[in-house]
């Protein structure tokens, strides 16, 4: 197999792909990835893939060009299949956000486990191996028994924070919720500064209220970790909550912007300074937007991809930085996310 690796995409991240490509010193793969008259997805692979090291790059997502989530993942599928049939040697899919990961267990009677669905699709379609970032549960990893990469954000989130002065013991970094403890320690361990948590509920989906806060905000500048923004009201109203308890100022940073419905304004209209993201998924016209920042992780899915090309550690670009999950610490477990 050859040691040169070949980068296809979809239409949900074609700029984050290209990106990678560009680092990688090769060029994205031709090929036709739209639609039938009839909506169904059309794709049609423009170049030889025999015998090849094939990446598909392809958040789960809306695409720029206006197509939803599913046909993100309609795509992907396909791309895969179509490769797999041209005799790709391995495929890996790599996937920056990994939609459909919210519902990783069932909390109540009759509901699906969509991130398991989503892995059985890639296994039967014949994608070999996954590459993904800061995965919402870091335990989807066991839906597969194909290798996984769960590349983290967080190097590349704390150097611009660093960058920026947001470290020491003037700033508190925040959990908006119980579920990310784990990843706002680990960024309060990185930034040597101290940790608060808010708690909140769901009273229903999307909705979210702050019901308390542990630990000591007051004249701090808080930065408050999450891992995805969607509908902005976890970060609106953590931030509120968190000024209201004495925080002089208030910035966010998550791995994955997906910005749902009205998200933006939400966040613009906040009491937030600064609202960090990455690429994962695409933003559209950040400048009209001055209160966002997105961060470019290609460098880490490049150097990701090189490394597995080559058949070298994935886990040394990290230098023992721990895997960082979403899921509830055992003694916190006492609100639902
Ligand atoms: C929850 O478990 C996640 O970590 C995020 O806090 C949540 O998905 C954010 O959602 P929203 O922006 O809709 O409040």
């Amino acid at each position: 197999m050859s040691h040169t690796p070949l980068i296809f995409s979809g239409n949900s991240n074609p700029a984050l792909a290209e990106e990678i490509a560009k680092r990688l010193k090769v060029h994205v793969g031709k090929s036709l990835v739209s639609k039938f008259k009839n909506e169904e997805t059309r794709v049609e692979i423009g170049e030889n893939v025999r015998g090849s090291e094939v990446f598909v790059v392809q958040s789960i997502c809306k695409s720029p060009n206006g197509n939803g989530v599913n046909d993100a993942l309609m795509e992907l599928l396909l791309m895969i299949d179509a490769l797999r049939r041209a005799s790709a040697a391995r495929i890996t899919a790599v996937i920056p956000y990994y939609g459909y990961a919210k519902q990783d267990k069932k909390t109540k009677g009759r509901e699906p486990i969509s991130a398991k669905v989503v892995a059985n699709l890639l296994k039967v379609t014949g994608a070999k191996r996954l590459v993904t970032m800061d995965l919402h549960a870091a335990q989807i990893q066991g839906f597969y028994d194909t290798p996984v990469d769960n590349l983290l954000a967080m190097p590349t989130l704390c150097d611009y924070l660093k960058r920026e002065g947001l470290k020491g013991n003037e700033i508190v970094v925040v959990s908006p919720d119980a579920g990310g403890v784990h990843r706002a320690e680990l960024f309060a361990k990185r930034l040597e500064s101290t940790l608060a948590i808010v708690f909140k509920r769901r009273p229903e989906p999307d909705v979210s209220e702050v019901t308390d806060i542990v630990g000591d905000v007051q004249g701090k500048i808080a930065v408050v970790v999450d891992d995805m923004i969607s509908t902005g009201g976890t970060l609106a109203k953590a931030a509120e909550a968190i000024k209201a308890r004495g925080a002089t100022k208030v910035y966010t940073v998550a791995s994955h912007g997906i910005f749902a419905g009205d998200a933006v304004n939400v966040l613009e209209k906040s009491v937030i300074e600064k609202i960090i993201i990455t690429n994962t998924i695409p933003f559209g016209d950040i400048k009209t937007h001055p209160k966002f920042v997105q961060l470019s992780i290609a460098q880490t899915f490049a150097d990701a991809i090189s490394r597995i090309t080559t058949n070298r550690s994935v886990s040394e670009l990290f230098n023992g930085d721990e895997t960082v999950t979403n899921e509830p610490s055992p003694a916190l477990e006492t609100v639902t996310v």
